[in-house]
């Protein structure tokens, strides 16, 4: 295998799936099929589209995308156990290129008080869930739910089974977010050293402590290589890694972190702004890459020195995640600078008097708001230039 493919960080993306399983997530087989479409122009490798035992929309769900996309890697959830990988199975009948992602949970926690099963019996049921997606499906994927609060030892066990067993793909889920980014990374570096070769590692983390992008790429530089993750962020509680967040710290700092993604970045806003639409709620403002303050620059400073050269206060090209330009907001921290710029841009030329009026009666309504608007502006100038005018 070569450097190159050696550092390809599969995406796995699951918004239609854990993301739709969160509050205000829930969407329809039709919503569920745009969304998948933008997704697939984004170029995620996995798509998880639904958990089929779960609902007759989820099943619908799987095998439309599957449908529809055939092309596409499309990945039904399942729990370890005969039921929901036979229907998983089913709802994959026709793709072209299925995944069964089974998994059960490792942690004592889970076992002792949600599944009141041993350790014996979780290793033989997640072993036996992966022999019997195996036998539908090629590429079968196990996840160890819980296994950051999971006994290493146990884990390694549990992992090395399901491998030997036929699982592709061996994830790790935070489920919880839990974990700090050096003790996530010592433990996937173990899992990755354990099993070699013969699967690929596959990180999963939720947001509980908003590490779960910090989470995700410690994870990889410790061997992993998949990440599972959602547009925006969406999944339960506090969410799931954010894919748009992964892929561009990645991009972006391609010299700490040399790995590579199939992610086409100029379909993140795209994405990230059908999926507002879809569901009931969309990124939070000042939401890294796709918030609507992520290129707003409003502070005189900065914004002085984006005129002069973008690269003073931007590390990213907006146009690269698909948004047109960063733009300067105009408050009360703005600059002449800034005021002169907008004044420009909407017709105005003034002299240094005029801009020197217009930024005194622009900087008092500043004072009095969250933000002046253009038909402000214009306003302004229009009054201090017809006063300069008449005073002539
Ligand atoms: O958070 C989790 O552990 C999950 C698994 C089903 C992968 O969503
Ligand atoms: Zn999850």
């Amino acid at each position: 295998m070569t450097q190159a493919n050696r550092n390809r960080v599969y995406i796995f993306d699951t918004t239609l799936r854990d993301g739709e399983q969160s509050p205000g997530c829930s969407m329809t087989v039709a919503e569920k099929l745009r969304m998948a479409h933008k997704l697939a122009d984004l170029g995620v490798d996995i798509l998880e589209a639904g958990f089929p035992i779960a609902s007759e929309g989820d099943f619908e769900a799987v095998t439309e995308v599957a449908k529809e996309l055939p092309w596409v890697q499309v990945a039904a959830l399942a729990r370890a156990c005969r039921l929901d990988v036979e229907r998983a199975a089913e709802s994959l009948a026709h793709a072209r290129r299925p995944r069964i992602h089974t998994f059960i949970a490792t942690s004592d926690i889970h076992l002792k008080h949600k599944l009141k099963k041993s350790r014996q019996q979780v290793l033989e049921e997640a072993v036996a869930a992966v022999e019997l997606a195996r036998q539908s499906v090629d590429d079968v994927e196990f996840s160890a739910e819980d296994a950051t609060r999971t006994d290493p030892d146990y884990l390694e066990q549990v992992s090395r089974a399901v491998v030997a067993a036929g699982a592709r793909t061996v994830n790790l889920p935070d489920t919880v977010g839990y974990s700090v980014p050096s003790e996530y990374a010592e433990l996937i570096s173990r899992m990755a050293q354990a099993l070699g070769d013969s699967a690929i590692v596959s990180v999963h983390c939720h947001d509980d402590l908003g590490l779960a992008v910090a989470n995700s790429i410690a994870a990889v530089e410790a061997g992993a290589r998949q990440i599972e993750c959602t547009i925006n962020g969406i999944g339960e509680r506090a969410g799931n890694c954010s894919l748009e967040e992964a892929v561009m710290a990645m991009k972006v700092r391609n010299d700490r972190l040399p790995y590579h993604t199939g992610i086409a970045t100029e379909h993140l806003y795209p994405a990230s702004k059908l999926l507002a639409e879809l569901i009931t709620f969309g990124p939070q403002p000042n939401k890294a890459i796709v918030g609507a303050n992520a290129f707003a620059h409003e502070a005189g400073i900065h914004q002085d020195g984006y005129l002069k050269e973008k690269s003073t206060y931007e590390i990213i090209d907006p146009r690269s995640v698909g948004i047109p330009a960063g733009r300067l907001v105009l408050g009360k921290h703005s600059g002449r600078h800034a005021l002169r710029d907008r004044c420009s841009h909407l017709g105005y030329t003034l002299t240094k008097a005029e801009l020197d009026a217009v930024y005194d009666a622009f900087i008092a309504l500043a004072d009095r708001k969250k933000g002046v608007m253009d038909r402000e502006i214009a306003a302004l100038v229009e009054r201090v230039t017809v006063r300069a005018i008449a005073a002539d």
